[in-house]
């Protein structure tokens, strides 16, 4: 372990002069960017983090006060198991990939550029959360998964520049120049140029978008491509807490509106209808719906036949791994109808994902339900039907109602107001968001956590401002 590097890493950086050098010029422009697109206003804070110094089990949960531009933005990778093969398609059996294999260079370089580019452009959308943070406690939380998606993104580029040579090093550049909803250079998959600007947002996406993260990143986990499993297994580890982030913040919104619902109107209130929070979970659903690709993909089955992303838990889900000669029945819309269409399973594994990671949304919603009924409501919250309001794929350029029904186009429009957050919805929501930093303080919109961070109360100092 070198402690004392530059860039922290458990990679032997220092004995590869070739790509620390690479790094090392990488770095100021990383820095730049977090300065420039990080969270606006808190850079010189102490803030109650946890970082990585080692990927054992002390290591990676090491909390102390760190600003966040010295957090130790780092390379870890878990250790490498010898004997790898590849798990899966073609190649399955054949020892691992350690280095790029020519003929799957371009479409590893696609997928790790891909996954790259998400990790800083969250952290550009949320970068003006800290100012209507609810709560010291939010305000830690938030800085914490915003430091981790920028190492996440140095995750991706040690990748790039250490296997990519000067394509590589280009695309990590490009990583650092798009830009979260900027028309001229936008972040390349939708839900990631999206504004996030309000808590309800926050919690919203940290509950579904990262979530599609933490499938994406289980898929590439199990690549033949071993350096880049091994960066997935780590990055996965701390996925988990930018989940609990969102499951348990909406949590608390709907406990804390379920409460105002028994005192009288929750707007009188100032709590968030429940109405508008089930647009919330419509909206942020349906977008990280699409983050999964087309439900029929040449790309998926190449991905899967060259042995580059698996299937969630491919090894310990399932006992074929070639997935060949297999039939997946699929809806699909043909002469104005839904149908089923008999497609290969290799061209229908971004929907065999898509379905797991619904699976587990439907496990979030079932824990804010019962926060309703704890809290004696009778009212359900629900997800959409995945063909709702879909941007990519088989569903893209049609219209369906929130239970997935096919309707017209007509009929969408005049009845979105219904299922999507209106302008009046969003606004209504940031009029609510004015700053808690007071100590133990939380704002009237959101109930207090179950716990805090790590053993200290909720009353605990999370941050220093
Ligand atoms: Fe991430
Ligand atoms: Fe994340």
């Amino acid at each position: 372990m070198n402690l004392y590097d530059r860039i922290p890493n458990n990679v032997n950086l220092s004995e590869d002069k070739k790509l620390q050098r690479a790094l090392e010029k990488w770095l100021p422009n990383y820095l730049d960017w977090w300065r420039e697109m990080g969270p606006e206003g808190f850079q010189e804070k102490d803030v109650w983090l946890r970082t990585a110094i080692d990927v054992g089990s002390e290591g990676w949960a090491h909390f102390d006060y760190v600003k966040m531009p010295d957090y130790r933005w780092g390379i870890f990778l878990e250790p490498a198991q010898p004997d790898a093969v590849v798990g899966f398609g073609d190649n399955y059996g054949r020892p691992a990939y350690q280095e790029v294999p020519g003929e799957f260079r371009n479409a590893l370089r696609r997928i790790i550029v891909t996954q790259g580019d998400t990790e800083p452009a969250s952290v550009e959308q949320q970068r003006q959360l800290g100012k209507t943070c609810p709560s010291l406690y939010d305000l830690r939380n938030l800085f914490q998964v915003n430091v981790e998606e920028g190492r996440h993104l140095w995750a991706m580029v040690y990748l790039l520049h250490g296997y990519f040579g000067r394509d590589g090093r280009d695309e990590a550049d490009d990583l650092l120049a798009r830009r979260s909803g900027n028309a001229d250079k936008p972040r390349i998959l939708e839900a990631f140029n999206q504004p996030c600007d309000d808590w309800l947002n926050f919690f919203a996406f940290t509950m579904f978008t990262d979530r599609d993260g933490k499938y994406q990143l289980s898929a590439l986990a199990e690549s033949g491509f071993e350096p880049l499993a091994r960066t997935c297994r780590f990055m996965l580890t701390e996925e988990a807490h930018h989940m609990f982030v969102g499951d348990t913040g909406l949590g608390r919104v709907v406990r804390r509106t379920a409460q105002l619902m028994k005192e009288g109107d929750v707007r009188e209130l100032g709590g968030i209808p429940l109405d508008i929070i089930q647009k919330y979970i419509n909206f942020w659903f349906s977008y990280s719906l699409d983050l999964f690709g087309g439900e029929i993909s040449s790309n998926s089955a190449d991905f899967f036949a060259a042995g580059l992303k698996g299937r969630y838990k491919e090894q310990d889900q399932y006992t074929e791994h070639t997935a060949a000669n297999e039939i997946f029945n699929m809806s699909v819309v043909e002469d104005g109808q839904l149908k089923t269409r008999e497609v290969p399973l290799r061209n229908a594994l971004n929907e065999v994902l898509r379905t797991e990671y619904v699976k587990d949304c439907e496990k979030g919603l079932a824990r804010w339900n019962k926060v309703l009924a704890d809290e004696g409501r009778r009212e359900r919250l629900f997800l959409p039907h995945p063909r709702f309001h879909r941007h990519v794929g088989e569903y893209a350029g049609h219209s369906f109602d929130i239970e997935g029904n096919l309707i017209s186009k007509e009929e969408f429009e005049r009845r979105k107001t219904e299922w999507l957050p209106t302008i009046e919805d969003r606004e209504y929501v940031r009029s609510l968001m004015h700053p808690v930093y007071e100590i133990g303080k939380i704002a009237n919109w959101i109930a207090p956590p179950a716990a805090g961070i790590k053993g200290k109360p909720f009353d605990f100092e999370y941050v220093r401002l």
